[in-house]
Parts: C-alpha cells; structure tokens; sequence
C-alpha cells in the first residue's frame, strides 16, 4: 500500500490548494478528441472543492518548449472540465501562468471554487526544474496535491520543485488509485502473473522486459518487438522491424527467462504485407520464415490462439504495448485479439497507459478491464522499477 500522504490525510477547509493535473489531452484543431485524463481526475477535484478548498489546478499541454503557444492554451480544457464536473472552472489566462489574475484569486477565490491556470510549459523554467518558477507556483498555495500519475515520472516545477516551497503536501485519488494497482500487481501479484508486450521496440521496453522478468510466471511479446528476438534466433525476419544492436540483448533475455522458470512466448506465425497501408495485400506466414520483400505488421491466428490459451490461466495480467500495427484495419486483429482475451479473464487486468490503453477504450473495453493507466510514459517508467520523482517529492504519511 501506498505510503504518502493522501487527500483524505489532510484539512484542505479554506485553504488554497494547488492542484497539478495531467490535462496533457490529445487535441485536433483546438477540440479535445479524448477527454480520459479529465474524467480521471474528477473524484479529487470533487473531494478538494466539495471540502472547501480554494482549488487551483495546473496541467501542462503539448510541448510548447518555454514559449506561449496559442495552439496549446488550456482554455478548451477549462469548458470541458466545467462540463464534466457540472461546475464553472474559470480560466485564468496569465501567459506567465502565475500573473496577475492567479495572485487576485489567490486571495479572492471562495470556498469550493475551481479555476485552472495557463499552461506550465509556457514557462520555460518549468521542464529544467528550476527553483524561481517553483517558488511562484509555491506561492500561491498553502497545500500542494499532486494527481498528475502520468506526469509522475518528470521532475519539473509543477510536479517536484514546487514541494520544497510549500508545507503540506499530497497526492490525489488518480494518483493513489494508478499506485495501488500498479504496485500490487507487480510486487504482490495474484499468481500466476501474466505481462504482455508489444509495441515497436525492444529498446524502449529492454528494462520493462528486465524487471519483470524478476516477477512474472508468463512473459509473452508480440508487435515489432518480437523479430529483433526472431532475428536472434536465427529466424529470416525480411523487412520487418529490428534492433541488430539488441540481438545478445534478447538472446539474453530468452536465457534469463529459462533460469527463473519463466514461460516465454513469442509470435508464431505472423500477418506480413510489403508495406504498412490498408490497400496492402497480405497473408500469413511462419515466423522464423517472413520473405525477403515482406515485413510483419500483426501476430497471426496459431499465435492469437497460443497467447490466448497461455492466458486463460493467468490470475493477473499486465498489458502494454499492441500486437500490430493497430491503426491500420487490416492489421488491428492481433491486438482486438488479445484485448478481447484479456477482457474475458477472471483475473486482475491491467492496461498500461499509452497506445494499449487508446486500444483497449476504442475497442470498448474499458469496462471489462480492472484498470487502465493514464499514464504511458509514467506507467512504463513504473514497470522498469524505477522511482516516480513526482510520487518520491509528496510526504510520506
Ligand atoms: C504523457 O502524455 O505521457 C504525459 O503527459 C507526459 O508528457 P511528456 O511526455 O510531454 O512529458
């Protein structure tokens, strides 16, 4: 269980509570096409401004590198989370992002109400973490609370330098639920403990494939990453994607999972097409045989059904990562494959954040999983082991 201090540690009656959020939310055009990281983070919103807090909230957007950039205000985020909590969340629009109208409100905000402030990476102290920055943010506040999970593992002035500066600190429900779930299923796991990884390289995920390779009963790996281990097999991978720097790395890999009685799957047969386009034609072939002028795009039916079958005994499963390329139709079946299979176990389901979880909710499977992460980067970070500089800065309890 979580050891820092929550919302539900600390008196927020009265009390200007800066709260940082991760309103990093994809945009076309200035309209917000998916709204999951506001939803995520209503509860604590809620819980601060139903207490009496004088909420403030900031969030970065995008990367607009130290400058102002129109194109990334987080004006759209304030009418949608004034919709979506039922309650007007004003915008205070300081380029600076703590200007004059933040300094008004700091002293002239009710009880319960809720603003948001312009976006941190306007800032260009924000990201190099620096002191100046933190302590302006600081001082608007008399508590900080920190519910930005998919933030938690940047050190930035809006999530790490701004505790320094303020007395009380806390995380919020998001974060504290993100936790839990992360944590118990990787150091507590209900056995067997299932992980699977996909996505486009082994280099991304080498200390993923590491650090659970310590705690999972059953390792499975499709999408790109599984031919750079197809490849150190002696496999023919034609123009599929590989990393020839990381064939010993994966060698070792497929030996350190045999020395912890780990089971190990990789794609059987695979989907392959001369090129990733929905107008390809393609067809199914053995993996360790993918012509010269062909690439894998999706795993194939014979590793559908092995993956599924190895799955049905699994009491916790960790998902990241997609088995294809899923954005193109024809190629999206191994991945709505194993979302599906994972969707219909009796046990622990977990999505990392990213594009498994953009995945799993397009697919409508939201409800049927046990969690899907907020967070991509984060969540990634927090299945290599590694510390969450913006969890590590909040009190403990
Ligand atoms: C994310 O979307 O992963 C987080 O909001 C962090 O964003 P960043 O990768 O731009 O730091």
């Amino acid at each position: 269980m979580l050891n820092k201090k929550t919302i539900d540690d600390i008196d927020v009656k009265g009390k200007v509570v800066l709260l940082r959020c991760d309103f990093n939310v994809p945009m076309k055009d200035g309209v917000i096409t998916d709204d999951t990281r506001i939803e995520a983070a209503l509860p604590t919103i809620a819980k601060l401004s139903g207490d009496g807090g004088r909420v403030m909230i900031c969030s970065h957007l995008g990367k607009p590198k130290g400058k102002v950039d129109e194109s990334l205000t987080l004006a759209p985020v304030a009418e949608r989370l004034s919709e979506l909590l039922g309650q007007e969340v004003l915008f205070l629009k300081d380029n600076e992002v703590v200007g004059a109208h933040a300094k008004w409100f700091k002293y002239n905000m009710t009880e319960g109400q809720v603003v948001l402030l312009e976006n941190t990476r306007f800032r260009p102290e924000e990201e190099k973490n620096e002191d100046s920055f933190s302590q302006e943010l600081a001082s608007l506040a008399d508590v900080y609370v920190n519910d930005a999970f998919g933030t938690a593992h940047r050190a930035h002035c809006s999530t790490v330098g701004v505790t320094k500066f303020v007395k009380e600190t806390a995380v919020g429900y998001l974060m504290e639920k993100e936790l839990n779930f992360l944590g118990n299923a990787v150091d507590d796991p209900v056995r067997p403990f299932a992980a699977v990884l996909g996505g486009s390289k082994v280099s991304s995920k080498i200390s993923v494939i590491d650090n659970l390779l310590e705690k999972v009963d059953i390792l499975i790996i499709g999408g790109g990453m599984a031919y750079t281990f197809v490849k150190s097999q002696g496999g023919h991978v034609g123009l599929s994607l590989v990393e020839d720097d990381y064939l010993q790395y994966a060698r070792d890999m497929i030996q350190k999972a045999k020395e912890k009685n780990v089971k190990l799957l990789f794609t059987k047969d695979i989907v392959v097409a001369p090129e990733i386009s929905d107008d390809a034609p393609f067809q199914t072939v053995d993996v360790m045989n993918i012509p010269d002028d062909l690439m894998g795009v999706d795993i194939g039916e014979k590793t559908i059904e092995m993956f599924s079958e190895a799955l049905k005994e699994a009491k916790t499963v960790i998902w990241n990562g997609p088995m294809g390329v899923f954005e193109v139709p024809n190629f999206s079946k191994g991945t709505k494959a194993i979302a599906a299979a994972i969707a219909d176990l009796d046990a622990i389901t977990i999505i990392g954040g990213g594009d498994s979880a953009a995945a799993a909710i397009q697919l409508g499977f939201s409800d049927k999983m046990t969690h899907i992460s907020t967070g991509g980067g984060a969540s990634l970070e927090f299945l290599e082991g590694k510390e969450l500089p913006g969890v590590t800065a909040i009190a403990d309890k």
